[in-house]
């Protein structure tokens, strides 16, 4: 898939994934995907966990919650960063802008795939469900789940969110400028 298609395909689907497995292909391809991105200083500081176990699958849905793309999803990516991240450049620290450069290249490859998926991160940061998830996948203190990617075929067609214009979103050379 071209590209730009999968930029403009990608969506967030919440629905049901079809129980059909992820070839371990497929996701090494995705998570290469993903570990291709930029980061800070090339720290490449995102490490993920591929989930394909049907046993840790259930329950990595029950703690988060149950949703129906967790419930039904035969894989998902588990996006971890440092706990503690630790400033590379100048006092500053990327390993949230690092995770997030890699879950969208991510998320291009799942649309480019033909799967579907969801950027799961709110979701993790209640109830100490990042805390239980990592204990199940086995992450270290020093490492944090920070996003959840439920991947599949989708059961169905999920409902596509409206972006406002994006030529009142861009200008050329000023703020606003229309001409
Ligand atoms: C940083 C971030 C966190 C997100 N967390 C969640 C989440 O916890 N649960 C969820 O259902 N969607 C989550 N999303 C998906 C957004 O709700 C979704 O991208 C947005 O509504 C736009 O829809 P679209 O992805 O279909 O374009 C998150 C997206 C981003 C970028």
């Amino acid at each position: 898939m071209d590209l730009f298609d999968a930029i403009h395909e990608r969506y967030s689907y919440r629905g049901a994934l079809l129980p059909t497995p992820v070839p371990r292909a497929d996701l090494e391809r995705i998570a290469a995907a993903g570990l291709a991105a930029p980061s800070g200083c090339n720290a490449q500081t995102p490490r993920l966990i591929l989930v394909d176990d049907p046993a840790l699958l259930a329950e990595a849905a029950q703690i988060l919650g149950g949703r129906e793309v967790l419930a039904t999803a035969p894989a998902l990516i588990a996006v971890l960063i440092d706990a503690a991240p630790e400033p590379t450049y100048e006092g500053f620290a990327f390993q949230i802008e690092d995770c997030a450069a890699a879950v969208e290249n991510m998320l291009l490859a799942v649309t480019a795939l033909g799967y579907a998926s969801v950027w799961l991160d709110g979701n993790l940061r209640v109830q100490n469900r990042a805390e239980a998830l990592g204990a199940l996948l086995g992450v270290p203190a020093d490492k944090r789940v920070r996003v959840i990617l439920p991947v599949g075929r989708p059961a169905g067609t999920g409902a596509r969110r409206e972006k406002l214009p994006y030529t009142d979103r861009y200008w050329f050379n000023r703020y606003e400028a229309r001409d």
